[in-house]
């Protein structure tokens, strides 16, 4: 039986990753992947994910922001990184001492990058991100608009050496007619951008466009790149929707508690804030600790959720605290102060959890609190 490690702790199967990366290669051959760590690789450890990663064969990462790059750097991170968002003009000297590729968010902030760095005679990295459809951040680009030329004029910036262009995909993980037809009207106007760029002797660098869904629907667009989150973590964001693929993952999250208190309840006893689970029979609970502050959504409270208690599946009731939630434990013998409760993991997924709280794997995943311990997997 699992020994308890703290209150509350998730433990990561690092080791599966090579696994998951194998299976992203199989759907796209000889596309390259940059191993997207941002959010603290979606909340299960930058730097630990970024090893493992390395252990995978990649040598390029995705962050959202220039904290993010620096802090890989600061733990041997050597490779590639790119940042994804936007960074602010006080951090721009980050961007150089770090050596990191900045997203060229639009063509005045191009402008403002190159200004500073004609200012220190220093040249900054990017990749030029393209707006085809998502309009969050990029330099637009239609063919009836004036924007080629916006794009064109970033490649000749003296100081900006643009080393990539890519875009993104709103719609990859739907596959009705209008979201298919949408996405690929993306990748046409990505495409024509880039020869065009061609067509003017200009090499565009290395092309990429692919999230998690643009490489589980789309697998053969064959650019330089791909830049899965989630597909590493053996998960994809709402395993209900359907897909073109059938890649063979292991999650590699579990979630684990410790049993605090066991108590018998009588008949009417209820439990929690609220009160709204109200025994109906003499019924056995155990106090577990872990709660809304650790990652576990309140809105999962009366909602039947499954956790497993000594293996035996068991319902959450009553209202989740903070830190603290309780489970049906009546079924289960000589539970006891101290046992594991799996939330994830054992069979549990966090699928589960996510469609109870009426959102995404990403959210689920990025909402684990920092206070919880994250631990290699012991137990394989
Ligand atoms: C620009 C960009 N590329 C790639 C990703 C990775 O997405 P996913 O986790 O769906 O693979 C994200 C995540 O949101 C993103 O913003």
């Amino acid at each position: 039986m699992l020994k308890a490690y703290s209150r509350a702790w998730c433990e990561i199967d690092y080791d599966a990753i090579a696994h998951n990366v194998d299976e992203v290669r199989k759907l796209v051959g000889n596309t390259k992947i940059i191993g997207i760590v941002k959010a603290n690789a979606y909340g299960l450890g930058a730097v630990e994910c970024s090893r493992a990663l390395q252990k995978a064969g990649i040598r390029f990462f995705g962050v959202s922001s220039v904290d993010e790059a620096v802090e890989l750097r600061e733990n041997g991170i050597e490779d590639d990184i790119l940042i994804l968002g936007y960074t602010p003009p006080e951090h721009f000297g980050k961007l150089v001492r770090y050596g990191l590729i900045q997203s060229l968010v639009s063509n005045a902030y191009a402008h403002k990058l190159e200004e500073y760095a004609a200012a220190g005679n220093a040249t900054i990295r990017a990749h030029a991100k393209l707006d085809t459809g998502m309009n969050r951040t990029g330099i637009i680009y239609q063919p009836d608009h004036k924007h080629f030329d916006e794009l064109k004029d970033v490649y000749h910036l003296d100081h900006i050496r643009v080393e990539g262009i890519f875009s993104h995909f709103p719609v990859s993980d739907d596959l009705n007619e209008d979201a298919v037809a949408f996405t690929k009207r993306q990748i046409e106007l990505f495409d024509e951008a880039i020869e065009r760029l061609k067509a003017e002797n200009i090499d565009p660098g290395a092309r990429h466009i692919q999230n998690s869904y643009g490489i589980l629907n789309y697998m053969d667009l064959g650019y330089d790149y791909c830049r899965p989150g989630l597909l590493y973590m053996g998960v994809t964001s709402d395993d209900e929707v359907e897909i073109q693929s059938a890649p063979d993952f292991i999650p590699i999250l579990s979630i684990y508690a410790n049993v605090s208190v066991v108590k018998w309840l009588k008949p009417g006893e209820t439990v929690s804030y609220g009160r709204h689970f109200k025994a109906e029979k003499p019924t056995k609970v155990a106090t577990v600790s872990i709660g809304y502050a650790d990652g576990l959504p309140r809105i999962l409270s009366n909602q039947g959720l499954k956790v497993r208690v000594n293996g035996v599946l068991c319902e959450l009731i009553g209202n989740i605290c903070m830190d603290q939630c309780m489970v049906d434990v009546t079924d289960v013998e000589n539970v006891q102060e101290g046992d594991v409760v799996c939330f994830i993991g054992e069979g549990l997924t966090v699928d589960r959890i996510t469609r109870a709280a009426h959102t995404i794997n990403n959210e689920t995943l990025t909402s684990i609190a920092a206070r919880m311990p994250r631990l290699e997997k012991r137990n394989k």
